[in-house]
């Protein structure tokens, strides 16, 4: 029966069916063929591209050592850029910015960031306790080392205060491993009076009421908080510690508090950070080991990812010489074609007027955003705390912060 009816088809159609079936025979053979030589070449392709990453050294990257930057890296200008707003903040606010560095590190470190970003400053220091005319730097007359800190910013400051304070609005203390968008710095000092005693930078928790601002990504000083500090604090042991130590940040936090400089917010509107103590790399993937020192050291909470981190962030440390580069190539030169960002400038505050805290508004999609180290890190308490997991937390972070000293010690920067 079937016989017949397919010989009755066959029959029936002959011609027709016969071109149709070889076409259709002819049309997979060859589909098949072509598959069979692509998966042939392709695993061809495989062993010669893991024959020559076992023997050859031109597929390997080139590593840190390979490169680093010459004097002679190439600059070339945007003529076409509309700089009128930046151009405006630089007239503006106008900024000093001083560099710790030491004599290893003005051919090493320095030398770069002012090659980079620090060409961007209105004025622009480094501050050594040896001569460099290349840089130059102010030679101060601090021994070197790390106990010297304090003493080194209380001495820069004073020489900032005696040569420049009519010459800038904001004085801006870094590394030479700190990495500023120095247009970003004066868009969020912008708004406010040089004249309110003020200072921002990263804020710390511990040791200091108000918080007090990271060494690493700097921290900048209104007009009228470096003349308390200069004038009425460094002379007065009741306001800010004589002699010195190695943890200057906390020293001129504690300075600062006692000359009722307050510690200023330096996230956007958003709630997002703008200076940070470590690479973005560091920031936008954290290191997620609760125990980490920074977990219990960090005033604000923070969200993970891109929430971390403002649009218009200014500053990162523990920044290379090489990614300085780099950054300054990502930040004013690389741009996806055809998009523009509106911008503009906010309202002038009055002397001791403060901008609003920031508007934290929950992340709308991802759930990894609140997640456990939010919860038990933020500076609000949870609205219904599980009794036993806060208390066990809070003895942790007691616990965390008396041992701190000695692990903060071992993560700080050399400078
Ligand atoms: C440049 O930007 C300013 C401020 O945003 C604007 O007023 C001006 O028209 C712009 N100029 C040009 C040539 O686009
Ligand atoms: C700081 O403010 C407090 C309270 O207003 C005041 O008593 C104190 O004298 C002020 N200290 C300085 C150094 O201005």
């Amino acid at each position: 029966m079937k016989m017949h009816a397919s010989s009755i088809l066959y029959e029936g159609n002959l011609p027709k069916t016969r071109s149709l079936l070889t076409l259709l025979i002819g049309m997979l053979i060859g589909f098949c063929v072509a598959e069979l030589i692509s998966f042939m070449t392709i695993s061809e392709d495989i062993k010669s591209i893991n024959t020559l990453a076992s023997n050859d050294l031109h597929m390997q990257q080139p590593t840190k050592d390979v490169g680093v930057p010459t004097l002679d890296v190439i600059e070339h200008e945007h003529p076409h850029d509309n700089t009128t707003l930046a151009d405006q903040l630089k007239r503006e606010v106008r900024l000093l910015c001083w560099v710790m560095t030491n004599p290893n590190n003005h051919k090493k470190k320095a030398r770069h960031v002012k090659r980079t970003w620090g060409k961007r400053c209105n004025i622009l220091l480094f501050m050594s306790s040896a001569a460099d005319d290349e840089l130059p730097t102010v030679k101060l007359d601090v021994e070197e080392g790390r106990p010297n800190l304090w003493r080194k910013v209380k001495e820069a400051f004073k020489y900032v205060y005696k040569h420049h304070y009519n010459d800038a609005d904001w004085f801006y203390k870094a590394d030479d491993d700190t990495y500023a968008v120095v247009e970003n710095l004066r868009y969020m000092l912008y708004p406010y009076s040089p004249e309110t005693p003020v200072h921002f930078g990263f804020k710390f928790k511990p040791f200091v009421k108000q918080g007090y601002m990271s060494g690493g990504s700097g921290y900048v000083l209104s007009k009228e908080a470096l003349r308390r500090f200069v004038v009425e604090g460094i002379p007065d042991p009741k306001m800010c510690l004589p002699g010195t130590v190695i943890n200057e940040d906390i020293e001129i936090g504690k300075c600062m508090e006692n000359l009722n400089v307050t510690a200023g917010d330096s996230r956007d509107v958003n709630g997002r950070g703008r200076m940070f103590p470590f690479a973005p790399e560091q920031i936008l993937i954290p290191y997620k080991d609760p125990n980490f020192w920074y977990w219990n050291y960090i005033y604000y909470k923070t969200d993970d990812g891109l929430d971390c981190c403002s649009d218009n962030a200014i500053a990162f440390h523990y920044i290379t010489p090489n990614f300085m580069y780099v950054l300054d190539y990502l930040i004013y030169h690389l741009k996806p074609f055809g998009v523009l960002r509106t911008e503009r400038l906010p309202a002038k505050l009055k002397v001791g007027e403060f901008m609003p805290p920031p508007k934290e508004e929950p992340a709308n999609s991802n759930e990894d955003s609140m997640d456990d180290y939010d919860r038990l890190y933020t500076t609000e308490q949870p609205i219904e705390p599980d009794a036993r997991e806060v208390d066990e937390d809070k003895d942790d972070i007691e616990k965390e912060l008396k041992t701190e000293k000695n692990l903060r010690t071992t993560k700080k920067p050399e400078t």
